[in-house]
């Protein structure tokens, strides 16, 4: 539904003031029928309905427009070699890029729970959002972060968003409704890129096809998904690997193109607990950890021909995030979550990274306005040093050179 735009409103409005004066005269001058009166009535409703539906016609600038307009000056490009990160951190790719141009709405971004984010103080409830109260605890307030966050990120780059409300599956856990919803989202998307509830993408500028060049995505692959961290579960070391002794892939974020070979991939991951193809599956269907593990216990050596159908990201860049191992001994590999931090245990800290990759975006914003248009905004008294302003120079001109 189209929000009512500025220009309706202010139509209605002159309709309403219109029957009200109508109303107001006909009454005045004594002679004023009923049927009069509902004759002026009816002109009114009808002069306000074509006035809003001729406003209708000249599309208004939509909500994805204004934010992919304000992200313009910061937007990465698709096809660069490099990226520098707010910490200062470089990252390159190294293969020659499969994606030069952006996707839009060829791509979308879902994310699915089986619960509600709708109560108080929750992305879909009723009440004003108060984010200071937002507690990122896991559940809905865990939701209204990510949620925020991933349909943010959608906008900025004009990928399609949605939020999937699925009901739970008799006898299976409930993330096992991933394969489910991605087949579906398959059907009608070039991309379906899923992230969990308690992940975060954390550089609003960097957008998914440069991450796709990075990881070497190209235009047959199927699927994406990171490297799990190692973890030491019950005194089991290997607890994060398949029978094989390979670290499993985690599904907390997965890009999924549409391909044939992904639809049967996708079919044979939801088949998988029915064991018709692959004995043992069953085990995965409650037990920890469910489609993840199936997944990386049999589909991921099934559907693989050319090596790059399947791509592993590194587990630095999409797991983990800031002082999880530090915190947290049992968590063998010390991933920092570089581009998708993915909070497993402290989940509450959804909403800190929410903030931290908003404002660190709109602050680059905000800092390129202020200093592309110094000579409005900064007054001094003296000039600072030649020293200083040569060191500033400097650093200016490697910043430029980044971009
Ligand atoms: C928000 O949190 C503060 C501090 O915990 C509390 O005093 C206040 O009542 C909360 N407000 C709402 C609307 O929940
Ligand atoms: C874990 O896996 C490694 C490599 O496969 C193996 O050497 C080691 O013995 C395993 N540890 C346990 C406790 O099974
Ligand atoms: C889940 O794991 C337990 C312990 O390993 C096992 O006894 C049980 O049979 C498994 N569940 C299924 C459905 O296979």
């Amino acid at each position: 539904m189209l929000p009512p735009s500025c220009n309706r409103l202010v139509g209605l409005g002159i309709a309403t003031f219109t029957l009200i004066v109508l109303i107001f005269i006909a009454l005045h001058q004594g002679g004023g029928s009923i049927q009069q009166i509902k004759e002026a009535a009816k002109n009114a409703a009808s002069s306000a309905a074509s006035s809003a539906q001729t406003h209708l016609t000249t599309k208004p600038t939509s909500f994805g427009d204004q934010i992919s307009q304000l992200y313009q000056s910061i937007k990465h490009p698709v096809d660069s070699y490099h990226y520098v990160d707010p910490s200062g951190m470089e990252f390159k790719v190294t293969a020659n890029p499969s994606w030069k141009e952006p996707l839009g709405n060829d791509v979308l971004i879902v994310d699915m729970d089986t619960r509600w984010p709708d109560g108080d103080n929750e992305v879909f409830g009723k009440t004003k959002l108060n984010w200071e109260n937002v507690t990122g605890n896991e559940g809905g307030s865990m939701l209204t972060a990510s949620v925020l966050n991933h349909f943010m990120y959608a906008q900025i780059h004009g990928y399609d968003y949605k939020f999937y409300r699925a009901e739970p599956m008799e006898g299976l856990h409930n993330t096992w409704i991933k394969p489910y919803v991605l087949s579906e989202f398959l059907q009608s998307y070039r991309f379906v890129v899923f992230i969990d509830a308690d992940a975060t993408i954390q550089h609003l500028d960097v957008p998914l096809e440069w991450l796709f060049n990075k990881w070497g995505i190209t235009h047959r692959t199927s699927v994406a998904m990171p490297i799990d961290t190692r973890q030491i579960l019950n005194g089991d070391e290997n607890a994060s690997c398949d029978s094989k002794g390979k670290v499993t892939l985690n599904t907390g974020f997965v890009i999924a193109q549409k391909l044939p070979l992904t639809l049967k991939m996708m079919k044979a991951w939801k088949d998988c607990p029915t064991e018709k193809k692959y004995k043992g599956c069953a085990n995965w269907k409650e037990n920890w950890s469910h489609e993840q593990r199936a997944f990386s216990e049999y589909i991921r050596y099934d559907f693989n021909p050319d090596g790059d159908n399947i791509i592993e990201i590194p587990c630095d860049d999409a797991m983990g995030y800031p002082g999880l191992a530090k915190n947290h001994p049992h968590i063998l590999s010390d991933c920092k979550g570089r581009f998708v931090r993915h909070h497993t245990i402290d989940k509450s800290m959804t909403k800190t990274s929410t903030s931290d990759a908003l404002l660190n975006s709109l602050t680059d914003i905000m800092q390129k306005s202020l200093m592309r248009n110094k000579l409005k905004y900064w007054v001094s008294e003296v000039e600072r040093p030649k020293e200083f302003l040569e060191k500033f120079k400097e650093a200016e001109d490697k910043r430029e050179g980044e971009e």
